[in-house]
């Protein structure tokens, strides 16, 4: 086997620097980096002094309170991540050899799938206590930027990037409801009630970057149909409180009802050509390894779907 490629740099740096370096540019700041990695903040200094002092160049520059990546810094950022990710994996897979399924999973949802998402990840824990998650729920947007940086192992989203480069499967179905008041005057109508009807009201729309806002816009566009936009707000619960206090009436995920209550002030109306369907899938990059626990998650969801949702949508085996 040939030698790898032979570096001045390897035996000068260190794995914990590269840790500090990544969590500093990750976080873009150096007292929290430091709070995460539970260091003081000298220490993430000169630990940060020793790396450029080796690599012989700045890695960091700070404006204000933050602190933004070099060019050189930048790099490097892409290659510790690949370093420390490949040290995660083969922690990973040697616990797999050795029986036990250990490691970290980053799974990021979009906002709409944290309704969902802690329940499978509940059943998922349960089955294997020694697997950490952590979960990061954003819009479509950032999620889609997030995958762009390799940065989770798994994403939920509806309607997935088409490319080479990216791995979608269905996951489950995701229906977009017509939501008021329970004393709105549409909800006294015969239903169900007309699409032109609906757009003659004030809507509560999702921000712009949100995978819902998306989905209505595209419903809205080939009815060739405009809304009146009251107001945007960043988050399905503020939405919900918004249309509950008369502000208007709103367009959501029917997963963000599901711990409202049925008398409670809000109702769903039965609106001609809804609801409007937008699954979810999952997946991941091709640019990265997936990870064994990133495996056995989708090997879970998979026998988990197969017992409690046989039959909402055809899934193809990993
Ligand atoms: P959102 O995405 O949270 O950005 O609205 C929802 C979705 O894609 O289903």
């Amino acid at each position: 086997m040939d030698k790898p490629l032979p570096s001045e740099l390897a035996r000068r740096i260190s794995f914990r620097q590269l840790q500090v370096f990544e969590t500093i540019a990750r976080v873009e700041n150096f007292t929290r980096a430091a709070e995460e990695l539970f260091l003081t903040q000298p220490t993430v200094s000169t630990q940060i002094k020793k790396l450029e002092e080796s690599v012989g160049s700045a890695l960091f520059e700070q404006i204000g309170k933050k602190v933004y990546l070099t060019s050189v810094g930048q790099e490097l950022f892409h290659y510790s991540r690949e370093i420390l990710d490949s040290v995660a994996h083969f922690e990973m897979q040697a616990a797999n050899l050795r029986g036990l399924k250990k490691g970290h999973l980053r799974l990021a949802v979009v906002t709409t799938a944290k309704y969902y998402a802690p329940m499978i990840l509940g059943r998922f824990c349960q089955q294997y206590p020694g697997i950490d998650i952590s979960l990061k729920v954003t819009n479509r947007e950032n999620l889609l930027d997030r995958l762009g940086k390799f940065l989770d192992d798994l994403y939920i989203i509806g309607e997935p990037p088409e490319n080479s480069e990216t791995h979608f499967i269905p996951l489950i179905e995701n229906q977009l409801v017509v939501i008021a008041p329970r004393n709105h005057e549409i909800s006294r109508q015969k239903a169900p009630v007309k699409l032109s009807e609906i757009v003659k009201h004030e809507f509560i729309m999702r921000e712009k970057g949100s995978g819902t806002r998306q989905a209505i816009e595209k419903h809205m566009a080939t009815h060739k149909l405009e809304m009146k936009i009251r107001m945007e707000i960043g988050s399905n619960e503020a939405i919900k409180h918004a249309v509950a206090s008369g502000l208007g009436i709103a367009i959501l995920s029917d997963h963000t009802m599901a711990l409202t209550s049925d008398g409670g002030p809000l109702v769903k109306i039965d609106v001609e050509g809804f609801p409007i369907s937008w699954p979810w899938y999952i997946g991941h990059t091709n640019k990265k390894r997936l990870s064994v626990v990133a495996k056995a998650f989708l090997d879970f969801i998979y026998a988990d779907k197969k017992e409690h949702s046989p039959s909402i949508y055809p899934f193809e085996m990993y």
